[in-house]
């Protein structure tokens, strides 16, 4: 699939972060992190470490959950964003595919994909992406007018993805995409979003826990660890780095010596 390459000239830029829930709650600490325009970034890290805090710190939804920032900014381009509302950021260029997918249950799957594109003039342009969507999609295309609740958790993910994308987004941010999806579901999501990034240009932000499939895809990444940056680099490092192979990639070499041993037991010799 062949994507038309956008311009794309914003740096996400997050300095000094430190977010706090109900006054109370430390949940991000002195985080900095940026993509850069046409980059593919992943931020990786434990159950709570603060990942979708920063999400929803650069999306403008913090204050739904009693959160709020405390110190720092951030900045899409030249615009401060951390005062802004969901809507602002949006309208900047923004998208987000967010944790649990948070479609439109009642809604079709054309309604939803409609719904990402709330910030633009509805006309041949946004027809053309809807038509767009399905292609690249095309899954959806037969169930377009069916209500996207009945959809499969994969599907549903996809819906995510083609509703964000309809915004017509510089910068797409995916909030967990892996979660209970099976491998080659995940597999397929990800090599769309490297497809948006080197022919797209879309810069690309994700979220993972899954740090294995993140760091093949992604040019650099960060590891949240209780609210901060442990270790940042070029993803080729990460994938390298000790700390992260023993906590991140589950011993990533034994494992797969390990499997590939059991594979050549049991295979049958062709002879
Ligand atoms: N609405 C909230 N009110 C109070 N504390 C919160 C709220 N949301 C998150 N927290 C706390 O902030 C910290 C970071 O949570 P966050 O959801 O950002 O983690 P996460 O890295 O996304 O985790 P997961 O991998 O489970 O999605 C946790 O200690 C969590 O308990
Ligand atoms: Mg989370």
């Amino acid at each position: 699939m062949a994507f038309q390459h956008m311009s794309n000239d914003k740096a996400l830029s997050v300095r000094g972060l430190d977010v706090v829930y109900n006054n109370a709650v430390t949940a991000l600490s002195g985080v900095s992190m940026k993509v850069d325009p046409g980059q593919f970034v992943a931020v990786l890290g434990a159950n709570g470490a603060g990942k979708t805090t920063l999400v929803r710190a650069i999306t403008g939804l913090l204050f739904i959950h009693g959160g709020a920032v405390r110190e720092g900014a951030i900045s899409f381009g030249d615009t401060r964003i951390d005062p802004e509302g969901v809507g602002g950021t949006v309208q900047l260029g923004i998208s987000q595919v967010p944790e649990g997918r948070m479609i439109f249950p009642r809604l079709s799957v054309e309604e939803n994909l409609l719904c990402g594109a709330s910030r633009r003039k509805r006309g041949p342009e946004v027809d053309a992406d809807i038509s767009r969507m399905f292609e690249i999609f095309p899954n959806l295309a037969s169930r377009r007018k069916d209500t996207a609740g009945l959809l499969s958790g994969g599907e549903q993910q996809m819906l995510a993805v083609g509703r964000a994308l309809m915004g017509a987004p510089q910068l797409i941010i995916c909030d967990e995409l892996s979660l209970g999806l099976a491998p080659m579901i995940v597999k397929d999501l990800f090599e769309l979003l490297k497809d948006l990034n080197q022919e797209g240009g879309i810069s690309v932000l994700v979220i993972e826990q899954n740090a294995r499939i993140a760091l093949e895809n992604s040019d650099y990444g960060y590891v949240l660890e209780t609210g901060r940056v442990a270790i940042e680099g070029p993803s080729a490092e990460l994938r390298a780095d000790k700390h992260v192979q023993e906590f991140y990639l589950g011993g990533a070499g034994d494992a797969k010596e390990a499997y590939e041993a059991v594979v050549a037991r049991y295979r049958r010799d062709p002879k």
